[in-house]
């Protein structure tokens, strides 16, 4: 069974994502970073792309293709200070899930990984 179905499929991803976006939306150091007015757009990106890497619909792919997400994130200027914030309201994402701990700590070993590789300034 993939992560997505053990988890209880897209409903989890919507949470999570929803969750993190509303803490991006009042963070003074990551608002700014966001070129559009509606994070809306952002949050179903993030949401496609993050129910498609663990194991569910491949929308994703089918709107925006390969993610390429350093390439993706070349034109934010992201440091040590983004990527903790940005890690920092993931991180109250993932905890109000409340998913069983193996799952939790498999999901955020990840998120942690893919947010340090993300850095580029
Ligand atoms: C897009 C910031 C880490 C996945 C974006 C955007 C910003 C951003 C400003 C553009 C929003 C938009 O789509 O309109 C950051 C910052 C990070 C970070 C500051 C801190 C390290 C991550 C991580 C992942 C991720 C760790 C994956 C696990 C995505 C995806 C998109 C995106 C999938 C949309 C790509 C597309 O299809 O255009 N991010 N991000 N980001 N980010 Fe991040």
């Amino acid at each position: 069974m993939s992560f997505y179905d053990a988890v209880g499929g897209s409903e989890a991803f919507e949470r999570l994502v929803h969750r993190f976006y509303q803490g991006v939306a009042e963070d003074p150091l990551l608002r700014p970073l966001y070129p559009e007015e509606d994070l809306t757009g952002a949050e179903e990106r993030l949401r496609l792309f993050l129910i498609q890497y663990w194991g569910g619909p491949k929308t994703y792919g089918d709107r925006r293709g390969h993610p390429r997400l350093r390439m993706r994130h070349a034109p934010f200027v992201i440091g040590e200070p983004e990527r903790d914030a940005w890690l920092k309201h993931m991180r109250d994402a993932v905890d109000s899930l409340e998913l069983p701990e193996e799952r939790s700590a498999e999901l955020w070993t990840y998120l942690q990984y893919a947010a340090h590789s993300l850095v580029n300034a």
